[in-house]
């Protein structure tokens, strides 16, 4: 059985102050034990994740990181810094890093690897835009993504990641894929994880869905028997919604 997990992901928003006030609230929320809960934080925001959260159920991550421990990389975080503060995830290969950052497969894998070899669970995200989905290059695009981001990956790993498909043309846009549309991609994503290593290998990864994923639709979403968990944006920066998305199965 594959736990359900919903991970918040802030992206650039909450200051410190901020953040310390919706941790807190969050903290505060019961949130059902069979469901995996996670927050991925700004980076100045990440120790304040750490200190607050501890000993409480409720996972936390980077949004990011390079592959090195450490050096001459201004601005960048490492998995070192990331495993000093017993930081459980990473985002990697986000749609806005690939886009707006220019980040390509090549050093998504770099990143994945070295997650990895940190005792991090990578996120990895994938997916395809509005003009690729218009094309109906949907698969073809997702399946580059994976196949090259999961380079040189171990079997043994691979098994304990998570992978976000997340639509770019549903990201932020208040449109989110039907129920079916996601199950589907997620379905393809669990057979290209089968055919790229084994069909066990490819039960036990979990999928997660993304883009507008609010209270209002998780429940349909994460009745799908290949949706393992959704990766949330907006919709995550509220208390009290991100309490009604890890409790969906109240
Ligand atoms: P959204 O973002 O929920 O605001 O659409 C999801 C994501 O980009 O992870």
């Amino acid at each position: 059985m594959r736990k359900p997990v919903i991970v918040g992901n802030w992206k650039m928003n909450k200051t410190p102050s901020q953040a310390k006030e919706l941790l807190n609230a969050i903290k505060e929320k019961e949130l059902d034990s069979e469901v995996e809960a996670g927050v991925c934080v700004p980076a100045i925001d990440l120790t304040l994740a750490s200190e607050i959260l501890e000993g409480t159920n409720i996972k936390f991550g980077g949004q990011n990181m390079y592959f090195e421990e450490e050096g001459a990389f201004t601005g960048e975080i490492s998995p070192l810094m990331l495993n000093d503060i017993k930081a459980n995830y990473v985002i990697l290969g986000h749609s806005e890093r690939r886009d707006i950052f220019g980040e390509c497969d090549k050093l998504i894998n770099k990143k994945v690897l070295s997650a990895f070899a940190h005792d991090l669970t990578p996120i990895l995200c994938c997916g395809e835009s509005l003009e690729e989905r218009e094309a109906n290059k949907q698969e073809e695009k997702v399946k580059s993504q994976i196949t090259a981001d999961l380079k040189d990956v171990s079997e043994d790993l691979v098994e304990k990641m998570i992978i976000a498909y997340e639509p770019i043309w549903a990201i932020g846009t208040g449109k989110t894929a039907s129920a079916d549309d996601a199950e589907a991609m997620c379905a393809y994503i669990r057979n290209l994880v089968a055919d790229l290593y084994t069909k066990e290998t490819a039960e036990k990864v979990r999928i997660q869905y993304g883009g507008s994923v609010k209270p209002a639709n998780v429940k349909e979403l994460m009745a799908k028997e290949n949706i393992d968990g959704a990766l949330v944006g907006g919709a995550s920066l509220k208390a009290d919604d991100f309490a009604a998305l890890v409790n969906h199965r109240k």
